[in-house]
């Protein structure tokens, strides 16, 4: 039985700059200190990422990320009321920071995070800022769980279980480095929620034409079964079916995941990822169906990573 690592051994390891699978409030991230190029070229080599495609680096408290990055007065003030929480931001890098250039490609540009877990909050306090891309090989599904990441890695990696992911989407990321600010990847912090909460600050979202995130063409997320998504009654016999709300009964249990029996959008992005790792692993079905899901608030951030998920784009 595999045993799941403590969080003495998980600051130990970090410190010897080996990498951990460590808890977010949003997926599970491989992390790596920030600062080590030998801690973040192994991150690199675990994901056979490509050297392109910069990492997120995690801070345990608003005022060190800050110090990290050049931000405008909205910016500062954007992180200054969301952080801790499941948001990231791209900002120019300041000339201070020691983070290696690894960990952003060489680029101008950092990707900055605070995260709210208390297990996550408690390593960066110790050990100090971490490097982590989501904890899954590239091209596979993203982790919600310790034993996504166990799985995915084939149990080279060591995990540190805290449960599953609350949130359950990657974090909302946003460039400062214009005006109005650009959302690249949606997320919990959709722009409804922005607008209403800063309406002084004007947001867009980019389109997929204008995207400055490296990483957001590749093909991400996939399942190894065909992936099918607005799918509506009658199903397919031998289709797995994520769904929400009621009227499933005839589709043999093993073959269904119910995202949210009371339709709440929150629990359907909160589940989404395990619900395709099971279809994808556990169940007999042959290809998996999703349910229409509403292009509104958290469901776009679900749309987003459904449809990367089933476009097939090789890079
Ligand atoms: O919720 C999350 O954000 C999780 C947890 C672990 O924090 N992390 C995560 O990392 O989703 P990753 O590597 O799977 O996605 C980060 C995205 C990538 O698409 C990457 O290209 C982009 O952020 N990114 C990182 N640094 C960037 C930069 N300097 N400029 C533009 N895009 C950047
Ligand atoms: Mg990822």
């Amino acid at each position: 039985m595999y045993r799941f690592l403590t969080l003495s051994e998980a600051v130990f390891w970090l410190k010897e700059d080996e990498i951990v699978g460590l808890p977010t409030e949003t997926v599970y991230g491989l992390a790596g200190r920030a600062e080590s190029v030998i801690a973040v070229e192994k991150i690199y080599t675990a994901k056979k990422r490509s050297l392109s495609n910069p990492l997120i680096v995690h801070y345990s408290s608003v005022e060190l990320a800050l110090k990290n990055g050049i931000f405008c007065e909205q910016g500062k003030e954007l992180v200054t009321q969301i952080w801790p929480g499941p948001l990231t931001v791209i900002v120019p890098k300041s000339s201070n920071s020691k983070v290696v250039s690894q960990a952003h490609c060489g680029l101008p540009s950092i990707a900055l995070r605070v995260p709210h877990h208390p297990v996550m909050h408690t390593l960066l306090v110790q050990v100090g800022p971490l490097a982590a891309p989501s904890a899954n090989p590239s091209g596979n599904l993203s982790p919600t769980t310790a034993e996504h990441v166990h799985l995915g890695f084939s149990g080279k990696i060591p995990v540190l279980d805290a449960g599953p992911c609350t949130i359950g989407v990657e974090s909302t990321i946003i460039d400062l480095r214009q005006v109005p600010f650009s959302i690249v990847r949606p997320g919990y912090w959709t722009l409804e929620r922005l607008e209403a909460r800063f309406p002084k600050i004007t947001f867009q979202e980019a389109s997929s034409l204008d995207i400055t995130t490296p990483g957001s063409l590749l093909k991400h997320y996939a399942p190894k079964k065909s992936l099918f998504l607005n799918i509506t009654p009658p199903f397919e016999a031998t289709m797995g079916i994520i769904g929400f709300g009621p009227g499933y009964q005839n589709i043999p249990k093993r073959q269904f995941v119910q995202l949210s029996e009371t339709q709440n959008m929150e629990e359907v992005a909160r589940n989404i990822f395990s619900a395709l790792h099971y279809l994808d692993h556990r169940s007999p079905c042959a290809s998996i169906g999703v349910v229409p899901i509403p292009e509104y608030g958290i469901g776009k951030a679900v749309n987003d990573r459904l449809a990367k998920a089933a476009l097939k784009i090789h890079v």
